[in-house]
C-alpha cells in the first residue's frame, strides 16, 4: 500500500500544530522541505522548525534537504528529530559518503534527483539507499505542475531495484488525485503532496484520494 507524506511547506505556519492535527490520523509520515536560497531560490525552514514538529507528532519526519553542503547540517536535523533524510545528488560531490553519514546518525537515507538527473546515476549505490526521491517538479516551490516524464523514471527505478524491497521510491511535486494515481501505477511507494492536501477543507479526504480509496 502506498504511503502518503503531506508536505508542510503548504500548511499555515501560524497554526503549525493545528495543521499537523488536521492530517495526522490519515498520513503515514510528514515531509519537511529545507531550502537554503542557494541550491534552490527559496528559503524555508531549519532544525528549529523540525524540532517543533517533532514535539507535535509521533509520525515519522521525512526531511528533504534542498541545500548545498548538506553534510554540515545532517547531525542538526537528526537531533531535531528527522527520521528520514534525503540529500540532492546535484548538491553532493560525495553522495555515497553523505548517505553513509546519514546512516551513522541512525536515520533512513534517501537520494533526491532533479528532473534532469537520470536515476541511472544511482546504480552503484542503489543497495545503500533506503529511498530515492524522484522530483516531479524542479524543487523550490509548492504548487507547481507535475512533470510527466517522472513516471518513466519511477518505472526505470522499479526495474533497477528488481526483486529487492529497497530503495523505496518517493515522488514529490505536483501530486494530486490524477498524477498520484499515475505515480502509484508506475510503482511509487511514497507520494508527497503539499498544496493538494493542505489547500483543501478536508485534507483527510484528499489523503484518501491519493491512496486510491
Ligand atoms: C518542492 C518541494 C515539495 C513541495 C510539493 O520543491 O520539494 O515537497 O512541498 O508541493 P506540491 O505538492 O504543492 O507540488
Ligand atoms: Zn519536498
Amino acid at each position: 500500500m502506498v504511503r502518503i507524506a503531506p508536505s508542510l511547506l503548504s500548511c499555515d505556519f501560524a497554526h503549525l500544530a493545528d495543521e499537523i492535527v488536521r492530517v495526522e490520523t490519515a498520513a503515514d509520515l510528514l515531509h519537511l522541505d529545507v531550502m537554503d536560497g542557494r541550491f534552490v531560490p527559496n528559503i524555508t525552514m531549519g532544525p528549529v522548525i523540525v524540532e517543533a514538529v517533532r514535539k507535535a507528532t509521533d509520525l515519522p519526519l521525512d526531511v528533504h534537504m534542498m541545500i548545498v553542503e548538506p553534510d554540515r547540517y545532517l547531525s542538526d536535523f537528526r537531533q531535531a528529530g528527522a527520521d528520514m533524510i534525503s540529500i540532492h545528488v546535484e548538491a553532493c560531490p560525495h553522495v555515497q559518503r553523505t548517505i553513509d553519514q546519514i546512516h551513522q546518525l541512525g536515520a533512513l537515507a534517501g537520494a533526491a534527483v532533479n528532473p534532469a538527473t537520470p536515476v541511472e546515476q544511482l546504480v552503484d549505490i542503489l543497495g545503500e539507499l533506503d529511498y530515492v526521491l524522484v522530483m516531479s517538479v524542479n524543487p523550490g516551490f509548492g504548487g507547481q505542475t507535475f512533470w510527466p516524464r517522472a513516471l518513466d523514471k519511477i518505472v526505470r527505478l522499479v526495474d533497477m531495484r528488481g526483486q529487492r524491497q529497497r530503495p523505496l521510491i518517493e515522488v514529490d511535486g505536483g501530486i494530486n488525485q490524477e498524477t498520484g494515481e499515475s505515480a502509484r501505477k508506475a510503482g511509487a511507494d511514497i507520494l508527497v503532496a503539499g498544496s493538494y492536501v493542505f489547500g483543501a477543507d478536508d485534507p483527510v479526504k484528499r489523503i484518501q484520494n491519493l491512496r486510491g480509496l
